[in-house]
């Protein structure tokens, strides 16, 4: 239908083929049968043929059917305006995004349908998830701080008595007590310097990450016979002004992370690079990957799938690239490996 507003010839039916809004059009028992252009893209699929009078429900979820089902009722047969939910969809090509969708009846010729309008907020659900993310760590960070103040004073009162009691008495079992007593402290310190980098007074400097990344390297030296690097440096002019120890310790524990995923032989890759305000550095392994469920664990202090490990690497990465403005994303797949991206603004 053509309406004349004001000089205007308006085809609604062009306009809906190309809203920036993803638009259905769904029959009572979820198919689709009607899909605009930007549905298309937002699903990847090539041509309207491949999803018409397929159910809505192939694009979701198996969790989400039920939740469908059950609006498309109301829709239907209350022809109810329904409120927006967050939902989650699958592409064609098999990724999963996070959805918008608004649902309400759409009457025609006599029939009731529903429309359905969906809109890709993936992008926001990721900035959400690292502002949550960075705001669990900061508050990790102060409990542990405050935990460390409080069990360290006892500790090393104990330390003392101890000192004095063996200056009256000699005991193995003294000795072993200190020792642990000071791996106890140890470990409180070590807490209470990843979880706040920023009680660290190191002035800001400008540091060159690309001659750094390479020096670290040399750390590794004795366990580069099994892995392989690849190096892959780009815009070495940029620099990055930040806290250059606590930088550097941080890829540091990314690089021997990476190390220590691979069991046998296998390739470890870092790219630096420059992009719109900031320095990207990726580091990639080959190595055993990282389950999805482990992800999300990844940098709370103490999580550590190691005999030997304190889990406390990723703290201080997660904290100190935070301190610096900038973020960290991982994407892992076992078996196959994993990266950690790291974005540092310059500014
Ligand atoms: N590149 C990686 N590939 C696979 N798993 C990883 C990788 N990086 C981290 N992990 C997982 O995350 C856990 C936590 O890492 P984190 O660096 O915090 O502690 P850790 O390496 O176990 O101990 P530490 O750093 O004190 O030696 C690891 O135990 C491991 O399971
Ligand atoms: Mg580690």
């Amino acid at each position: 239908m053509n309406l004349k507003i004001q000089s205007l010839d308006i085809d609604f039916h062009q306009l809906i083929e190309n809203s920036l809004n993803a638009i259905l059009i769904l029959g009572k028992e979820g198919e689709i049968l009607y899909c605009n252009k930007a549905c298309l893209k937002l699903l990847k699929v090539a041509s309207p043929d491949d999803i018409l009078y397929k159910n809505l429900c192939v694009f979701l979820p198996l969790d989400f059917h039920p939740i469908c089902k059950e609006r498309l009722r109301k829709v239907m047969k209350e022809q109810e305006i329904l409120k927006s939910i967050e939902a989650k969809m699958i592409k064609s090509d098999a990724e999963i995004i996070d959805v918008e969708v608004k649902t309400a009846p759409y009457l025609l010729k006599g029939k009731v349908y529903a429309q359905v309008i969906i809109q890709d907020i993936s992008d926001r659900k990721l900035t959400e998830k690292l502002l949550y993310d960075r705001e669990k760590l900061a508050s990790l960070g102060q409990i542990a701080a405050s935990i460390v103040h409080e069990v360290k004073n006892p500790l090393t009162a104990v330390k003392g008595y101890l000192q004095l009691l063996k200056e009256s008495q000699s005991h193995n079992y003294l000795d072993t007590m200190e020792t642990e007593l000071e791996k106890a402290l140890e470990t409180l310190q070590n807490l209470l310097q990843v979880s706040k980098p920023d009680l660290h007074d190191e002035p800001f400097v400008s540091v060159d990450l690309c001659k750094e990344l390479e020096s670290l390297l040399f750390l590794f030296q004795e366990k580069l016979y099994k892995v392989k690097v690849e190096l892959d440096l780009k815009d070495p002019e940029r620099k990055v002004v930040g806290k250059r120890n606590l930088l550097l310790k941080a890829f540091f524990n990314l690089i021997k992370n990476s190390i220590e995923a691979i069991p046998d032989k296998g390739k470890i890759r870092i790219e630096h690079y420059y992009d719109n305000g900031s320095i990207h550095i990726k580091v990639s392994d080959t190595g055993v990957g990282i389950s999805e469920d482990k992800v999300k664990m990844l940098g709370t202090p103490f999580f550590s799938t190691k005999s030997d490990g304190t889990g406390l690497g990723l703290t201080q990465v997660f904290t100190t690239i935070h301190e610096h403005g900038g973020d960290v994303s991982i994407q892992s797949s076992i078996g196959e490996g994993t990266v950690f991206h790291v974005r540092l603004p310059t500014k």
